[in-house]
């Protein structure tokens, strides 16, 4: 099964439905590390739960980026991963990141790309009107949410919509869809 990487900041549920995913054994893939930018991020705490090693690697505001990404880099490096995905991870990752794992990392966002893209995606979908957006799973590049698309679904935005809600109602949608598209990447590997 492919060894992947997780990289977290925040309340880890993508995090959590690839560890649901794997302990149903509807996953084709073996979370080996999970990683995060900082020691709050809820996802470290259900990594443990499920026996997973971590790290905390935080970038210090005004430090060395290069040195923070390089560490990052060998961080994750060091469990002989072929998969990174990203879980609502809030940090770009850098040039050795990329120099590293280009090709094989993976990112989900809370809308339909290219619209919406950046730290905000159903806010701004809300802001702008839109009655269908969705999620999207991509490959990471250099750029902020502009790698090549993997997959998508659709998710409707409903009258009453507040940003919370609507965001709740694509992560539903987000989790499965990163589940589906891990597994097909595994299969990919196989082949
Ligand atoms: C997800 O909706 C993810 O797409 C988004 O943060 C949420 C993380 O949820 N990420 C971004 O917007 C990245 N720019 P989680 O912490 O519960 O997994």
């Amino acid at each position: 099964a492919l060894r992947i990487a997780v990289l977290v900041s925040g309340t880890g549920s993508l995090l959590q439905a690839l560890l649901d995913a794997e302990a149903d054994h509807t996953l084709n893939a073996t979370v080996v590390v999970v990683g995060a930018d900082n020691d709050a991020a809820q996802g470290l705490g259900r990594a443990e739960q499920a026996g997973v090693p971590t790290f905390v690697h935080p970038f210090v505001k005004g430090g060395d980026r290069a040195a923070w990404d390089a560490e990052f880099t060998r961080q994750v490096a060091a469990h002989d991963v072929d998969l990174v995905v990203l879980a609502g991870f809030m940090k770009l990752v850098g040039p050795a990141f990329l120099g590293r794992f280009g090709g094989r990392t993976i990112n989900t966002h809370p809308a339909l790309l290219p619209s919406f893209p950046g730290m905000h995606g159903p806010r701004d979908a809300l802001a702008h009107g839109v009655k269908i957006t969705g999620t999207t799973v991509f490959e990471v590049d250099a750029g902020v949410d502009t790698g090549r698309i993997l997959a998508q679904e659709a998710v409707p935005v409903l009258p009453d919509d507040s940003v919370e809600s609507l965001h709740e109602r694509i992560k539903v949608a987000e989790r499965a869809l990163l589940v589906r598209t891990v597994n097909e990447l595994a299969h990919q590997g196989d082949s």
